[in-house]
């Protein structure tokens, strides 16, 4: 389908939104059954989506719209490893990672053999026979990368805290502020601590930065220049340059250029999950992925999960001008999933042209935000019911108790649906000035009280429920929300596997870094001039 027929599509839902009178308490109060019509349970995940502006019509219109622009076909060949990523001439095979049974093609083949590279230097590490300079076994592991080379493992050791080995930590250091890796290693024993240097490119600035001052901080406790080896392993795809940094050959796990950097948390950029869950801990999320993979591949449109959390999420962009999405885990122990969801989404879908390079003529990614339930309720949700936009939300809940106490968690759950039902049905004027009545206020002070006391509701919200919060399930939400993006970025006719904004970040960001050593660019502004003048006073 042309660039024009899909901007006739969106003309002919925005044209079915201008035609109905949206109220999500009267579609709930003219149809009993509404909620089950509009829930799905697949994968071992529950969607109900019946809490938003969509009617049978609206669904069909969405799913035709899907269809004719040959979403099918898409998705066939996302996961037959077409050149989707199309500005880099690559496929896209996250799917391959997780991919279960007997290897059956070269991807898979090298996927195999990286997870026994994965399981036996976990076993090594596990078992104590792995020991720093020393002589001590490794009791400390630090992952030095950033985006996806960090925000997933991350997100999944602190998900998975109940499978977390009591006989090894493992650590997290992003961030090219010092202070993150030295308050780090400020705690850490030299000769137990042991590094993952975890980037597919191998160049990212943050990144070297970090593993550089690691390295000087070991050889200054005491390490030797030919032990480093026992101290340091890297996941990269790019051999040579970690070779060059004196990562040993053996110590380097293999990443793939048809694997993008926040799809990567399957590959051994994973690695720090096996190390602190255990290696069955790490494939059984792998194939809790593989499970969403099957689902994504073989459910008709209507009954597909990714399918309707993308046509959902691009009906609100295109038709309600949402300009921001808010996801809202009640789990305390996914408080850093929306942090993973925000680069998976925003990376993926913040683009301006179309596959084609063409500007777009319609409304591209949106803000991705949230945080952990029950938290946010006493921050942010007052702008969610009574701030002036419409900002869809995601609730994720979890039926069992992820701590021992129950009674909380009956009441973690207890707000989590009080969230859902409070946007839909807000409080209108009369119910204000009711309750105030019967409150004893004057009629002066409900007059002046009353407006101040509507919620608008009518705001819409998905609610997904995991039975538990265990390996399985949560590699069957990841790649749902991986599955909802890519077909949200095919809905708007855009790359989702490239990044050049974050590109042009990086080059700019060296650029100024190495001008500071000299004269400074007449052309640059004077703004810019000004601040590295200020700040990196060398100049
Ligand atoms: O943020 C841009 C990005 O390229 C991400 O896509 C990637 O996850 C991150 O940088 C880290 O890249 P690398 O793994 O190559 O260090």
């Amino acid at each position: 389908m042309t660039t024009e027929s899909r901007s006739a599509a969106i003309a002919r839902l925005q044209s079915h939104h201008q035609q109905h009178k949206w109220s999500l308490r009267e579609l709930f109060a003219t149809d009993p059954d509404r909620a089950q019509r509009f829930s799905l349970e697949a994968a071992g995940l529950y969607l109900d989506y019946s809490k938003n502006h969509l009617g049978e019509d609206t669904l069909q219109l969405l799913l035709d719209c899907a269809d004719q622009l040959g979403l099918p076909q898409a998705i066939a060949d996302l996961l037959a490893g077409a050149e989707v990523n199309n500005t880099e001439r690559r496929p896209a095979l996250h799917t391959a990672l997780r991919f279960q049974g007997k290897p059956q093609n070269e991807h898979e083949r090298a996927v195999a053999d990286c997870r026994t590279q994965m399981k036996r230097f976990s076993e090594e590490v596990h078992s104590g026979r792995w020991r720093g300079f020393s002589g001590e076994p490794i009791r400390h592991i630090v992952n030095i990368g950033i985006g996806g080379s960090d925000l997933g493992p991350r997100m999944a050791v602190e998900a998975l805290y109940p499978w977390q080995r009591e006989d090894i930590s493992v650590h997290f250091v992003a961030n090219v502020d010092g202070a993150d890796l030295s308050d780090t290693l400020s705690r850490l024993p030299a000769e137990q601590t042991l590094f993952i240097v975890a980037s597919k490119s191998f160049s990212t600035l943050e990144t070297r930065q970090n593993a550089l001052s690691a390295r000087r901080w070991i050889l200054d406790a005491g390490c030797r220049e030919d032990q480093l080896e026992q101290h340091f392993v890297a996941v990269s795809s790019n051999i040579v340059a970690a070779q060059d940094f004196g990562i040993a050959p053996q110590n380097i796990f293999p990443m793939w250029d048809w694997v993008g950097g926040r799809y990567s948390l399957w590959s051994a950029i994973g690695l720090p999950i096996a190390l602190a869950c255990g290696f069955e801990t790490y494939e059984a999320l792998l194939a809790g992925a593989h499970t969403v993979d099957r689902h994504f591949a073989e459910a008709p449109l209507a009954e597909n999960l990714p399918v309707l959390l993308a046509l959902i999420h691009f009906w609100y962009r295109q038709c309600w001008d949402a300009g921001s999405q808010v996801v809202l885990p009640y789990a305390q122990r996914l408080t850093r999933f929306p942090a993973w969801l925000q680069q998976l989404d925003m990376e993926s879908l913040g683009k301006g042209v179309n596959r084609e390079g063409h500007a777009l003529d319609y409304p591209s990614g949106s803000v991705i935000w949230g945080t952990e339930g029950s938290n946010g309720q006493h921050s942010f949700h007052q702008l969610l019911h009574q701030g002036t936009d419409l900002i869809p939300a995601d609730f994720i809940a979890i039926k069992e108790p992820t701590s021992g106490l129950e009674e909380q968690h009956k009441w973690l759950l207890a707000c989590c649906i009080s969230q859902s039902q409070a946007l839909l049905r807000g409080k209108t004027l009369a119910e204000a000035r009711r309750e105030l009545e019967d409150e004893g206020h004057t009629h002066r002070e409900i007059h002046a009280l009353a407006p101040h006391k509507v919620v608008p509701g009518n705001r819409p919200s998905n609610t997904l429920i995991l039975q538990k919060l265990d390996p399985h399930n949560l590699g069957a939400l990841l790649a749902l929300y991986e599955h909802k993006v890519f077909v949200h970025g095919f809905l708007m006719d855009i790359n989702p596997f490239d990044q050049w904004g974050v590109e042009l970040g990086k080059q700019l960001g060296s650029r100024i870094f190495d001008a500071a050593q000299g004269a400074l660019p007449e052309d640059w502004d004077g703004s810019t001039r000004g601040l590295v003048r200020m700040l990196l006073p060398d100049n």
